[in-house]
């Protein structure tokens, strides 16, 4: 209805697109500084220290990109080269993952296998292909045995891909924020505390959630306009049940691609590493809130029973205002813009991938691997350096079917190429997707379609809870 209500709105006229661009208002909470690339080039310097910074309004000792929580925005556009001069000022060895990018895995390219050490540098250097399909992307660590701990601690931030997506006029002409979502947990001094053993294990969280470095976060549309939201969801472990109350909203992309056309989405949930676009229509003037519902991904009955008062550092069972939505002022100007928030009726098609030339089984579980003792399996071993657990061939479409046979979700990622989701326990996907990252929920059995493409060489795959691929829920796939 809301929907409706809207179409007829939509006298688009050049007028009324310039105003809009005019009228565009200020973002309160000012975004992270923004990278961009000129004349097919981004070149950045990236330094990883620990840094005092402001989050949420309070003081904190932080794991920083160039002293920044998230870090900065990096903007680029399909065809270009980028060349990020990484130092690592930390105490301990660290590298950097483009995570979602379709990029060379090997050498300085998206290579996770790297170690930075401390007071050391290293140059990356990659191009984003002429085909990239336009999205939201991000760098965070990936040095395996510290990644929950550095990006707990704060290191993440976001890789803007400017394409095709970008020039459809409804969203050329929204107006944009990008939303980095992270949870801390802080001692008073507002230093990182060390994850209690419950979280350690099974995925530290903590209660303090930070968009964009601060909470609440306030969101302005324009009556009449459209308010394009950008999420990622930036934390180590924790899953995020997003609710706009009482205001339409519509889902446009996931994972750095564009859907086929806007869906209608009552909430969302965004897994750890997940990205989702909305668009917001200007329909309704007032305020509303944008809230985190409580969401248990399979350790809420031992995190209680840990503290009975259900008062456990992380443990937010309680729906959390995590931003307002308002209306600008609805003065004569913005008025005018009526019409320039229509919704598009259409994306970008998505492709149908073949019959898959191959069909493999990935078994998710909890044990002790014999050789390293470690606790998180794939089909029954914790990840090994060096050994490779899955070889594909290029060119090639594969099935794989993700089995959970554990009572927690662990979302599943994959480095280099994406994927469709095709089924969650036999039933078909209501549309499609692109992604790279696919919650499996407890005892859940997804299946994903890929297709391997122009890379050879190794990276991984892993669970995106960060502790869960810390303890050795990560494989490492060759494509030959
Ligand atoms: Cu966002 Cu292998 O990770
Ligand atoms: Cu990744
Ligand atoms: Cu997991």
């Amino acid at each position: 209805m809301q929907r409706r209500r809207f179409l007829t709105l939509s006298t688009v006229t050049v007028a009324g697109l310039l105003l809009s661009r005019c009228a565009v208002p200020q973002s309160t909470s000012p975004p992270p500084r923004i990278l961009t690339s000129r004349s097919g080039l981004l070149k950045v310097n990236l330094k990883a220290e620990l840094k005092q910074v402001f989050v949420a309004g309070k003081q904190a000792t932080l794991m920083t990109y160039n002293g920044q929580v998230p870090g900065p925005i990096l903007e680029t556009r399909p065809g270009d080269d980028v060349e990020i001069r990484f130092t690592n000022g930390l105490s301990q060895p660290t590298n950097l993952h483009f995570h979602g990018l379709h990029i060379s895995p090997s050498s300085n390219g998206d290579n996770p296998f790297l170690e930075v050490l401390p007071e050391e540098g290293f140059t990356y250097r990659f191009s984003i292909p002429a085909d990239h399909p336009g999205g939201l992307y991000w760098y965070h660590p990936h040095y395996h045995g510290k990644v929950a701990e550095q990006v707990f601690g704060g290191l993440a931030g976001v890789i803007i891909v400017r394409g095709t997506v970008d020039e459809i006029p409804a969203i050329a002409n929204a107006t944009e924020e990008i939303l980095v979502l992270q949870d801390f947990d802080l001692d008073l001094r507002g230093r990182l505390k060390p994850p209690s053993p419950v979280f350690r294990k099974w995925g530290r969280q903590g209660d303090l959630i930070a968009i964009n470095g601060k909470t609440p976060a306030r969101l302005t549309v324009v009556p009449g306009g459209l308010l394009r939201l950008r999420l990622l969801n930036a934390s180590a472990s924790r899953f995020y049940r997003l609710q706009l109350e009482n205001h339409p909203w519509y889902l446009i992309a996931l994972d750095g691609h564009a859907l086929e056309a806007p869906q209608e989405m009552p909430e969302l949930l965004l897994a750890p590493g997940e990205r989702a676009e909305l668009l917001i229509p200007g329909s309704s003037p007032g305020e509303y809130r944008l809230m985190n519902l409580p969401y248990d991904r399979g350790i809420q009955a031992m995190v209680n029973s840990m503290e009975p008062s259900g008062t456990a550092d992380g443990d937010s069972q309680e729906p959390v205002r995590i931003a307002t939505l308002t209306y600008g002022d609805g003065t004569e100007g913005e008025a005018m813009v009526l019409g320039a928030g229509t919704l598009p009726e259409m994306l970008l098609p998505i492709e149908t991938l073949p019959e898959p030339d191959r069909v493999r089984e990935f078994v998710f579980d909890h044990g002790i691997d014999a050789e390293t003792g470690q606790p998180f399996l794939i089909n029954g071993k914790s990840f090994k350096h060096h050994r490779v657990d899955t070889q594909v061939s290029l060119d090639t479409v594969e099935d794989w079917v993700l089995i959970n046979k554990a009572g927690m979700d662990h979302p599943f990622h994959l480095h280099t190429n994406p994927f469709q989701v095709i089924s969650r326990n036999d039933q078909p996907e209501p549309f499609k997707a692109w992604k790279d990252v696919v919650n499996i929920r407890a005892y859940e059995t997804v299946r994903i379609r890929i297709p391997f493409r122009d890379y050879d060489g190794q990276t991984v795959y892993h669970c995106h809870i960060l502790d869960h691929e810390d303890q050795g829920m990560m494989g490492i796939i060759e494509m030959v």
